[in-house]
């Protein structure tokens, strides 16, 4: 029973072995860092079915080390970006790397071929219990690359015995999105009738979001004083640090937008 079990463990893993990769021999990663905008792959259930995939690579101060910025449209329209890190794993096979992205396992990515200006071919191989898990990549460092010169590197994969049907073409265009969209504060409709003379007085900050200008105190209260200039208020915060420290500021407020009384905006000295 147990030795059965060994035995189809070892003909699983077996099955699933990588196969021996010849990667560029000459590979220079200083060259290859830079943008590269993701033609055609594999499936991948990381990805799925993103488009405008672009792959950032930098280098890092320690030799042999990268940072790389993935960047996608999901198909429902969302923008996803990850960053990992990469490293040369083998110096005597300088385009045998490593990359690991967060909540994942290190993977492989294998630079099979690229001349640096237009294209490259990466493939992954990395072999678990369950068995190989195997990921192609042509990257462009255009957003468009000739369909000759698809059909050219493609062999690289071929020639590993990659079933290269299992390749699709993913968009890629000047209407993509590659940047990470700026956060944006929503509109806000503040409370239309607000009186600041009824608001002055003691109040006790009861739940709040962390902001960093806040105290990271508890029991904070927060004292508004209506000062002799309409429309200007000062404001004392004060609270208690979880090691006990006391913690008080005070600061200046005034109301910015006249059909808009709720609309305050209120300064702080620096803080160290
Ligand atoms: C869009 O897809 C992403 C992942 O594919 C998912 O996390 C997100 O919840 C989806 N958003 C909407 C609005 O459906
Ligand atoms: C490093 O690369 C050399 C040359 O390809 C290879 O023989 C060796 O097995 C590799 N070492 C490791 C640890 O993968
Ligand atoms: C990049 O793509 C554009 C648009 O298809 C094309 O005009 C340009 O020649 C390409 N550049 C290179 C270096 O291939
Ligand atoms: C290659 O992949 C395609 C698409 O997934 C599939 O239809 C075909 O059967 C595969 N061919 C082989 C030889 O596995
Ligand atoms: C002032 O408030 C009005 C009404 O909410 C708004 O339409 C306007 O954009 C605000 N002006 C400024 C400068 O924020």
């Amino acid at each position: 029973m147990i030795w059965g079990w060994i035995f189809s463990a070892l003909i699983a893993v077996t099955l699933a072995l990588c196969p021996d990769v010849i990667t560029k021999p000459d590979f220079d990663l200083t060259m290859y860092v830079g943008d590269w905008y993701e033609i055609q792959r594999t499936d991948d259930a990381f990805q799925s079915d993103a488009k405008c995939v672009r792959a950032r690579y930098a280098a890092l101060e320690e030799p042999g080390t990268f940072s790389v910025l993935n960047s996608g449209v999901t198909g429902n329209g969302t923008y996803i970006s990850i960053i990992g890190v990469g490293i040369q794993t083998n110096a005597s096979e300088p385009a045998s790397l490593t990359v690991t992205l967060p909540g994942l396992p290190p993977g492989s990515y294998l630079v099979l071929d690229t001349d640096y200006t237009s294209f490259a071919t990466v493939y992954s191989c990395d072999e678990t219990l369950e068995g190989k898990i195997e990921q192609g990549r042509l990257y462009s460092r255009n957003k468009t690359l000739h369909q000759d010169q698809i059909d050219l590197v493609m062999k690289d994969f071929a020639d590993l015995g990659v079933n290269i049907s299992q390749f699709q073409k993913y968009y890629q265009g000047e209407d993509c999105q590659y940047d990470a969209p700026p956060a944006l504060c929503p509109d806000v409709k503040t409370k239309p009738d607000f009186d600041l003379s009824k608001y002055v007085g003691d109040w006790y900050e009861i739940q709040r979001i962390d902001a960093a200008f806040q105290f990271d105190g508890e029991c904070v209260r927060a004292r508004y004083e209506a000062l002799e200039e309409p429309g200007t208020f000062s404001v004392l915060n004060t609270g208690v640090r979880g090691d006990g420290t006391y913690l008080s500021i005070t600061g200046v407020g005034t109301q910015t937008n006249e059909t808009a009384p709720g609309s305050l905006t209120v300064q702080f000295p620096q803080r160290k």
